[in-house]
């Protein structure tokens, strides 16, 4: 297994380009199984998920060729109707397919995902969709057993949760409703990026849909989709990663090809603590030079702060002077990061969704390792303030959704390489 040695103490200095979101790559993959004919996506990222996913895909019976920074789909073979345990086990998203299973198949089988590391993670929300549009859901053996073999129809429903909108369950029944006869409303619908250019994506291919983006989305049943080429967004949770990146070590850096108007309440915070920021249409400028203030997150759906940048900041306020906190509202048990922050010398308290951070002068390096992909980025930026040498271990978490992390950070001038465990 690699493992990623960081040496801090740089300021890191230049350009970063982001890549294509993971996040809405993972689902528009999916939503392509509804096409009648082959489609092309652009701006996808160099990520173990896309692959992944690009094997379930095949799986099923699509052919999938995935070339440099794009994804060719054809879906004319998908036929096939299960999804086994093994797959989904090694990537959530997998129950993506449910959706355009049973809108193209009107069945399917697919196993139960489990708890994470993150945290226990329920996917109720798709089933009560999915449900509305007519489809029948049994649980059994671990698997959901659906079918829709009289067709999808058109239906008004609320998606919401304990801790309120769901982004699979909202891009699960978008997909399913897009070929359902009549309209779907789906209320209380998650507003994140993703759910909009995975709406963008169905829309391109011939699909009806209207709001996404706020917390009501409107969808109108087409018969057929077409094929077609479509770019993916770019990723916000990375470009805030190496923002962060860029703020806690006293850097000068540029984050391109990215959108600003994406990372609103990240920027925000960011300022707060005392970063210098400027942007402009796909830039964002950060300069962290007196990162003095201690701050409150509250982790919230879109627009609000996102879970996915928490850890991340978690690292960072750890050296903040004074106790900032951090409220994770989405995952409560989102903070397997801490314990390995404390021994890098952090002085955190996690408590009923709650992180209590009080801020230390510095940081040491230690081995570390996390089970969960933000989790191990937050190490790795730990790292590169820390004294010493950290050594990153399972790093495949990490590969699952930044892609070359290590070389963007070597590229800023970070003391930073990948080394195989056989080394
Ligand atoms: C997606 C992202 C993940 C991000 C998360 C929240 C992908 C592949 N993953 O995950 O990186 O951390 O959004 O922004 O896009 N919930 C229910 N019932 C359900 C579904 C969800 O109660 O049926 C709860 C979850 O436990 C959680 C909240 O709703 O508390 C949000 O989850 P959701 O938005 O569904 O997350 P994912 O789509 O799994």
């Amino acid at each position: 297994m690699d493992q990623i040695r960081v040496t801090g103490g740089k300021a890191l200095r230049g350009e970063v380009k982001i890549s294509g979101s993971k996040n809405a790559t993972l689902p528009i993959m999916t939503a392509a199984l509804l096409a009648e004919k082959p489609v092309t996506l652009t701006n996808t990222p160099l990520l173990q998920d896309v692959r992944t996913m690009a094997a379930v895909l095949q799986a099923l019976g699509a052919k999938v060729i995935l070339k440099d920074r794009s994804v060719i789909i054809d879906p004319t073979d998908f036929s096939r109707a299960e999804i086994p345990y093994d797959v989904v086990r090694k990537m959530r998203a997998s129950v993506y397919v449910l959706g355009p299973m049973l809108a193209r198949l009107g069945q399917a089988r697919v196993s139960l995902p489990g708890g994470c590391a993150i945290g226990p993670r329920p996917i109720d929300l798709h089933i009560k969709g999915l449900r509305a549009l007519g489809a029948d859901l049994q649980l059994k053996h671990g698997y959901i057993e659906a079918n829709a073999r009289k067709g999808l129809r058109g239906a008004e429903m609320w998606l919401e949760g304990p801790s309120g909108s769901s982004v699979g369950a909202t891009c699960n029944v978008m997909m399913a409703a897009v070929m359902a006869k009549g309209t779907t409303v789906i209320h209380a619908a998650a507003r994140e990026p993703e759910v909009c250019d995975t709406a963008e994506f169905l829309k391109s291919l011939g699909a009806r849909i209207e709001g996404a983006g706020s917390s009501t989305i409107t969808i109108e049943g087409v018969d057929r989709l077409d094929g077609g080429k479509y770019r993916v967004v770019a990723d916000r949770i990375e470009a805030g990663t190496y923002l962060v990146a860029g703020a806690m070590t006293g850097g000068d850096v540029k984050v391109c090809d990215c959108r600003p108007d994406h990372l609103e309440t990240v920027l925000e915070k960011l300022a707060e603590v005392g970063a210098e920021i400027s942007v402009d249409e796909t830039t964002i400028h950060v300069r962290g030079g007196n990162l003095s203030h201690p701050i409150a997150i509250r982790t919230l759906p879109y627009p609000g702060f996102p879970t996915d940048m928490q850890a991340q900041f978690t690292s960072m306020l750890s050296v903040v002077p004074g106790t900032s906190t951090v409220t994770e509202t989405i995952y409560p048990d989102r903070f397997i990061h801490v314990a390995e922050l404390n021994r890098m010398g952090a002085n955190i308290h996690a408590h009923a969704g709650v992180a209590t951070i009080h801020g230390v002068k510095s940081l040491s390096a230690a081995p570390v390792m996390a089970s969960d992909l933000r989790a191990s980025a937050a190490l790795v930026l730990a790292g590169l303030i820390a004294k010493g040498t950290t050594h990153v271990l399972r790093v495949y978490h990490i590969d699952r959704g930044y892609e070359s992390i290590e070389k963007k950070l070597s590229a800023l001038g970070a003391q930073i390489e990948r080394v195989s465990s056989r080394q």
